[in-house]
């Protein structure tokens, strides 16, 4: 069948992101590592996923879990050895899954040794790896930082009387892309991966990477708006053109950026084809639905709403309607669970809501990223004390809220529900000590829920659990491929309870229904050929049709229908 846009084997592709730290324990030492996943290889295949995208394994001191590199060419100590990655891959293609590596390369660690050359003098031949402000020349203009107990991106650095810029923590100093042989440098890295037969990267804060190395004070069409502003630099496109031109196009593979502050308008800029940059990135406007306005880390008081939610999935399917490709994801590293944020994690309605977001990742155009635990419903742990937490980011903002004398209180209720630790609680393997993670003590707690059947041997045991609805869902995109390529269309897009949406390519034609609410919903279909349809799949019992020509849904019930037409 022709579509309109080119079949690619990555539009097709289910992927499945593995945060090595928190996914299977091979050694009793608490830290998840590559053994652990080899040990997992015969699950990964069970799944039915098509590619397996790694978070960062290189060498790292973790001051952001690996978000800061010290060495791209070697593997971090706690994770294993580079014989262990080299099986890993050669597993995983054995078993014809593909394999993507996070490109962490908008800053390194300030323990790589580039940079501890960078620092060590002005005219040291690194020093233009890295953005220095003279001090000399006053205090340089304001850039915030994610992770920086100030708001400061400029570090001071008495070594050579200078500032150097990080907009993450300080020990993740920016790289300059500027500098010809930096990136030189860069693309070399990647050929050295490509080579050992990688099938691709996941791009880490990619529109970040151009510089205005001039450092004006934030431009006023910004306003204060700095993520916006990192996105835009001057030459963003040029060197990811260079890098596909040097680099990707070479080889037979994959790329997805992560693209905060990246605007539908500008979508196209990173992937229409023609222009030979990116082939998807991930767009944070979903992340912003359940945020305060212009806050990445703190919720917003009144709830989401469903409309807010399908505008955003709609808007973004058109811009890649003819060109490009989009990406669908609920969750990651970075987010908390989506069955407790998206769903309901509430025992009468935590299996249906799970799966009718399965239901929704698996049947969207675009390709889907599942996040490891997605797959049997973890949901958010909601630690009480601050003790409990890891991530760099909520205790930097724990101190910056006790220095400020906030409600500590409250700060710990948004932590509940917006911290990335949410998502980095251990995979749960079945019901022994610590899930069957670890053989020692885990480097951050187990959620308790693994006890309550909450766990992959549990689910494995039951044709209707989570896990088996997901190995269901996986199959039903696989066998009908106008669920991957064919025209997506809402249906009742005012609907504040129901999700429903056509997904068609020339007579076929394929409805996705989605109760996103605690209701039992009538919901309208007499406008479609609904009568003729067949049912594909359910989470629930079948739906009832009523003469009257609704359908109706139970709590959170997700169905799939073939319609004839
Ligand atoms: C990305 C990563 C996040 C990391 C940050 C800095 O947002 O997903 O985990 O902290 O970049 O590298
Ligand atoms: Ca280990």
């Amino acid at each position: 069948m022709k579509y309109n846009t080119p079949q690619k084997w990555w539009k097709e592709s289910v992927v499945y992101q593995i945060y090595p730290r928190s996914f299977n324990d091979s050694n009793g030492d608490g830290v998840g590592d590559l053994r652990g996943i080899i040990e997992k290889l015969d699950y990964l295949e069970s799944l039915g996923i098509d590619v397996v995208w790694l978070n960062p394994v290189y060498r790292s001191p973790n001051d952001d879990n690996g978000y800061d590199i010290s060495d791209y060419r070697s593997i971090m100590e706690e994770f294993g050895t580079m014989t262990d990655f080299d099986e890993l891959l050669q597993g995983l293609h054995q078993r014809e899954i593909k394999l993507i590596m996070d490109l962490v390369v908008n800053h390194s660690s300030d323990e790589h040794q580039w940079f501890r050359e960078s620092r060590s003098s002005r005219d040291n031949p690194f020093r233009n790896y890295y953005h220095w402000w003279p001090a000399e020349n006053g205090t340089p203009p304001k850039r915030w930082s994610y992770f920086d107990l100030e708001d400061n991106a400029w570090k001071y650095d008495g070594q050579t009387n200078a500032w150097y810029l990080h907009y993450f923590s300080p020990k993740q100093p920016d790289l300059n892309w500027e500098n010809p042989t930096l990136r030189r440098e860069v693309y070399d890295m990647m050929h050295f991966w490509f080579k050992k037969g990688i099938d691709g990267f996941r791009m880490d804060v990619i529109p970040f990477i151009s510089k205005d190395t001039d450092f004006p004070e934030l431009p006023s069409e910004y306003k204060g708006d700095f993520i916006a502003y990192y996105a835009n630099g001057p030459h963003l496109h040029a060197y990811l053109q260079e890098m596909n031109r040097e680099v990707l196009s070479k080889y037979d593979v994959m790329t997805v950026g992560e693209a905060p502050g990246v605007t539908l308008d500008q979508a196209l800029n990173f992937v229409d084809e023609d222009r030979k940059e990116l082939d998807m990135f991930f767009h944070f406007d979903l992340l912003a639905l359940d945020r305060a306005p212009g806050e990445v880390f703190k919720m917003r008081s009144d709830p989401w709403k469903l409309t807010e939610f399908k505008e955003i999935h709609s808007k973004w399917d058109a811009v890649f309607a003819e060109k490009g490709w989009g990406s669908i994801f609920l969750c990651n590293h970075d987010f908390p669970r989506s069955v407790s944020r998206w769903g309901n994690d509430d025992k009468a309605y935590w299996r249906n809501s799970a799966t009718m977001l399965q239901t929704f990742s698996l049947s969207m155009r675009g390709t889907p990223y599942i996040y490891q635990g997605e797959e049997i419903g973890m949901t958010n742990i909601r630690f009480d004390s601050i003790e409990d937490y890891r991530d760099i980011n909520t205790l930097n903002a724990y101190h910056k809220a006790a220095h400020n004398c906030d409600d500590l209180h409250a700060f710990l209720e948004n932590e509940k529900d917006a911290s990335r630790d949410n998502a980095r609680t251990p995979v749960q393997w079945d019901n022994t000590r610590h899930a069957g993670f670890t053989q020692g003590e885990p480097w951050i707690k187990v959620n308790p829920n693994y006890k309550t059947g909450l766990n992959v041997a549990a689910q494995e045991a039951d044709p209707d659990s989570v896990l088996n609805y997901f190995r269901k869902m996986i199959k039903v995109r696989k066998t009908h491929k106008t669920l991957t390529y064919g025209k997506y269309k809402l249906v009742e897009k005012d609907h504040e309870q129901v999700y429903a949406y056509t997904r068609s390519h020339q007579n076929e034609q394929y409805l996705v229904l989605l109760n996103f609410s605690t209701n039992e919903v009538e919901f309208p279909v007499s406008s479609l050929d609904f009568k003729k349809g067949v049912l594909l799949i359910s989470n629930d019992i079948a739906p009832e049709a009523l003469p009257s020509g609704y359908i109706r849904l139970h709590p959170y019930q997700a169905c799939i229908y073939k319609l004839n037409r």
